[in-house]
């Protein structure tokens, strides 16, 4: 899973958390507010009736009280004797309610708490049951009740709850957009780097760091992978350098040596051991130069400077031509060279020296790790917009541990037998930079023992 999708889930679940928690929380604060609000309300009222009851007595002030009550909303309000007889009441109720009331006073009497929430009434609204005791100046005593139905209460109960899952859903928007903004920002930066080290790793050094002012990690991360990539660049162009000069510089000395060598195993030189160790000051010497000019040859490919002569060129005739070249090649080695073109019109625009340079070394591979024998087939195929070169044999084949590597300058894959059968490990190498400087591409394919393919994509014409 990417590390921005984490993130959003993580920063997602953890604000809908939050959300849900403060929701909760201010639901039941404000249901208990509500409750206490009611309670104090409905004990207040009871206490203020049983001082005035407690202070005049008489009929006038009873009924009073009771009409104060009786316009009051969703409740009921008694009068009881000391006896719990009623003396007065608001509202109608039958015997068995009375019971119900009777039984939680004298209950309540020897408790410290004068005001209950009953739930098991009709449609599940709670109803608060509050009494409190008076006593007359005439030395009558008695109970006022309350019997206070919370069904206001209730409606705004659900009011907070809907408006507590409004907030919440609104929230729960926002935290989806907060956790996707919050999420790309983190990200974008590492993504950034990760952008930033496969350039690198793929052998771009020049890349474009994005200058931050800040000072977190990330940019931190960013600003080190740049100091790398230019170290790393500074290195490359010192060692290409090394290799540019070091290629050149030899050149002359070993022009000397493989001339006089050529000069020396010429002549009837006494005695005759003299004459074969001319001989192989002569070919390691030709080696060698081989070796140099490659070396010199690929260091310019890679400067990026080098310069192509492009001529449109027939493919197939260019083919033709390179089969006569290795005629002898192919023949010494008893392997069977097809060209096959599959169109006419196969166009392209190459440097002709240089390309023949890169088919060579491919050709060359192919005649060198192939058993007498065995074939070498060139398929050349056109479509809309490019040409396709397939040069397949039914060589050795490369292992697949080594095909990413053949690539690389000086790697062969078994060196001992390389170095035997000649090779330096730098054909590959230019074959791709010229493939390369042609806009094309190569691509290999390779089995142990049935053979490889090596295709050349390049632009036609
Ligand atoms: N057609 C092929 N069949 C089998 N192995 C191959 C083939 N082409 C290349 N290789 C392997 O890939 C390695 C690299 O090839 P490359 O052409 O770069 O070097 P080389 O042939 O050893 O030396 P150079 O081409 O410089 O003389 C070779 O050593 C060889 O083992
Ligand atoms: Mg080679």
């Amino acid at each position: 899973m990417k590390l921005a999708t984490k993130l959003l889930i993580a920063i997602f679940f953890s604000i809908v958390f939050v959300i849900i928690v403060m929701s909760l929380s201010f639901y039941h604060f404000s249901k208990s507010y509500y409750k206490h609000q009611l309670q104090e309300d409905v004990e207040n009222r009871l206490l203020s009736h049983a001082e005035i009851i407690g202070a005049h007595s008489d009929e006038t002030t009873l009924a009073h009280v009771m009409m104060m009550e009786a316009g009051q909303e969703e409740n009921t309000f008694i009068i009881f004797d000391e006896s719990l007889q009623v003396i007065n009441s608001s509202r109608y109720f039958s015997d068995e309610v009375l019971a119900n009331y009777q039984l939680w006073i004298s209950k309540k009497i020897h408790q410290n708490s004068k005001t209950e929430f009953i739930d098991t009434m009709e449609e599940h609204i709670p109803h608060a049951w509050s009494y409190t005791s008076f006593a007359t100046i005439d030395g009558e005593r008695g109970y006022l009740f309350i019997d206070q139905d919370t069904g206001s209460f209730e409606k705004t109960r659900k009011h907070i709850f809907l408006l507590t899952l409004g907030i919440g859903f609104l929230a729960m928007c926002l935290a989806v957009i907060v956790s996707f903004y919050l999420s790309k920002r983190l990200t974008n930066p590492i993504m950034k780097a990760q952008e930033l080290t496969r350039e690198i790793a793929s052998g771009r050094l020049d890349v474009d760091v994005p200058i931050s002012t800040s000072k977190d990690e990330v940019s931190i991360l960013l600003s080190d992978i740049s100091i790398m990539a230019i170290s790393l660049k500074e290195y490359r162009d010192e060692r290409q350098q090394f290799l540019t000069n070091i290629s050149h510089d030899l050149r002359t000395p070993l022009t000397y040596i493989k001339g006089y060598s050529a000069l020396l195993k010429d002549q009837q030189l006494e005695p005759p051991v003299v004459k074969e160790q001319s001989n192989i000051i002569y070919q390691e010497a030709s080696r060698m130069e081989h070796l140099v000019q490659d070396l010199f040859h690929l260091m310019k490919y890679e400067e990026g400077s080098f310069h192509l002569d492009v001529e449109r060129t027939d493919l197939k005739g260019f083919f033709d031509q390179i089969q006569t070249k290795l005629k002898l090649d192919i023949q010494s080695k008893q392997l069977n060279l097809k060209v096959h073109a599959a169109n006419d019109d196969m166009y392209v625009a190459i440097d002709r020296g240089q390309f023949e340079r890169a088919v060579m070394n491919l050709l060359s591979n192919a005649i060198r790790h192939t058993q007498p024998g065995g074939e070498i087939n060139v398929a050349l195929t056109r479509e809309t917009q490019r040409c396709m070169i397939e040069i397949r044999d039914n060589g050795t084949g490369i292992p697949e541990k080594d095909l990413d590597r053949i690539w690389e300058r000086f790697y062969r894959v078994d060196s001992s037998r390389s170095t035997k059968l000649g090779g330096s490990g730098l054909g590959l190498a230019i074959t791709k930079e010229i493939i390369h400087l042609h806009h094309g591409l190569i691509s290999v394919s390779s089995k142990m023992g049935e053979g490889t393919t090596f295709i050349i994509e390049i632009p036609a014409e």
